[in-house]
């Protein structure tokens, strides 16, 4: 029997979501028995949308043999990825990422999850999909800032495990920006582009099988993270969701106060970029990697449109380092640098990985 597959996608990426459906049913890939559009935002990556991806699955009368596929970016895949693993104890999920970060990160791993209570991803499961479908095209219709969201990803793992591929991404993505991240540029450079990024999520892939359900050694893909989490924290990202997480552990559900500065709003991929940089000078400080690292891969990022300033001083960032979920006691799962592509994890205090602007 053919494959029955119920189709959930984010209504941004609608023409690409019906061309693949058409391009299946056509070439007996599988039967679409239906298809639901969700508004993929961080606000909607709750419970209750997977709630209703399963209400709608059950409408349907899907059953155990059924395959859900996610059409989106990591918004949608790590909702409908829960979704599947939930309905009638797990179905079948295929993902077809159609960001840079997802492609290169957010499909990659088997990590699901939605947002509760302000907390990110404070629900979720690992369990990988059967299949990731890659759709070159979608990247053409990426806006600058959701593409350089997901060059900063891939340069993180290339940052952490290959020092070619990572001087490559650098060449290709500063060659974008130096074309000012139009189309046309987008588009000649896209062959290299998919290259790199199907190069990315294979080595994403070879740590994740190291560290499936993320003990230990799949925390070294943190690399960035512990100062890019406590940015976009400060810059109140997502509608208030991270600023109210911590909040939330202390007792008080109230938003807190907006932070007072205006300031430009980084995504994931910018804070992170700015959070390598910070990891590459406590690399130098610890005495972990040479002098010049860090000014090396800022010159890189920013090469590549990337910022790699820290907009505030660190102790303004303290209440979301301290909230850092790789932490262990007081202490935070840290992920230093010898050099490009040989990354190190130390446990270090809090008061040790405080920095100045
Ligand atoms: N599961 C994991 O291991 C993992 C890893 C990293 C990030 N994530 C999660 O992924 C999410 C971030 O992923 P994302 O950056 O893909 O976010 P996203 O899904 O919100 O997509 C970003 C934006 O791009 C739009 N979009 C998607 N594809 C498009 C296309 N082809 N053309 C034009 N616009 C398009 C979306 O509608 C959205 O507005 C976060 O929720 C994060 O927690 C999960
Ligand atoms: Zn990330």
């Amino acid at each position: 029997m053919k494959k029955q597959a119920y189709i959930v996608y984010d209504n941004a990426v609608e023409a690409f979501a019906k061309k693949l459906s058409e391009q299946w049913q056509k070439d007996g890939y599988c039967e679409v028995k239906a298809m639901m559009a969700i508004q993929a935002t961080e606000n909607n990556k709750t419970l209750s949308t997977v709630e209703s991806i399963c209400s709608w699955l059950l409408g349907l009368g899907a059953d155990k043999s059924a395959t859900l596929i996610g059409i989106g970016g990591g918004v949608t895949t790590d909702m409908v990825g829960l979704a599947a693993a939930l309905f009638k104890r797990g179905i079948d999920v295929e993902y077809v990422p159609t960001t840079l970060l997802g492609q290169v990160d957010a499909a990659i791993g088997g990590k699901t999850g939605v947002n509760l209570d302000g907390v990110k991803n404070a629900l979720g499961i690992v369990r990988l999909p059967k299949k990731v479908h890659i759709l070159e095209e979608s990247l053409e219709t990426l806006s600058p800032e959701e593409f350089r969201s997901g060059a900063a990803e891939l340069l993180k793992t290339f940052i952490l495990f290959d020092a070619g591929l990572y001087a490559k991404a650098v060449r290709i993505f500063s060659l974008v920006q130096g074309a000012g991240y139009t189309k046309e540029a987008i588009k000649s450079a896209l062959p290299e582009i998919i290259e790199l990024s199907r190069a990315a999520s294979a080595c994403k892939e070879k740590a994740v099988k190291k560290d499936l359900f993320d003990r230990d050694k799949r925390h070294l893909l943190n690399l960035g993270h512990t100062y890019g989490h406590a940015i976009e924290w400060w810059q109140n990202v997502d509608g208030g969701h991270v600023a109210v997480s911590y909040e939330a552990k202390q007792g008080a559900y109230a938003e807190p106060e907006k932070p007072s500065l205006t300031l430009a709003n980084f995504t994931h991929g910018e804070a992170v970029a700015i959070g390598m940089v910070i990891a590459a000078r406590l690399s130098e400080i610890e005495g972990v990697a040479q002098p010049g690292l860090a000014a090396r891969i800022a010159a890189d990022l920013e090469a590549c449109g990337l910022p790699t300033g820290l907009p505030v001083d660190a102790q303004e960032l303290l209440p979301a380092l301290a909230n850092d979920k790789k932490k262990d006691g007081d202490k935070i799962d840290f992920v230093f640098l010898k050099e490009i592509g040989k990354p190190v994890l130390k446990k270090r205090r809090l008061k040790d990985l405080l920095i100045a602007r």
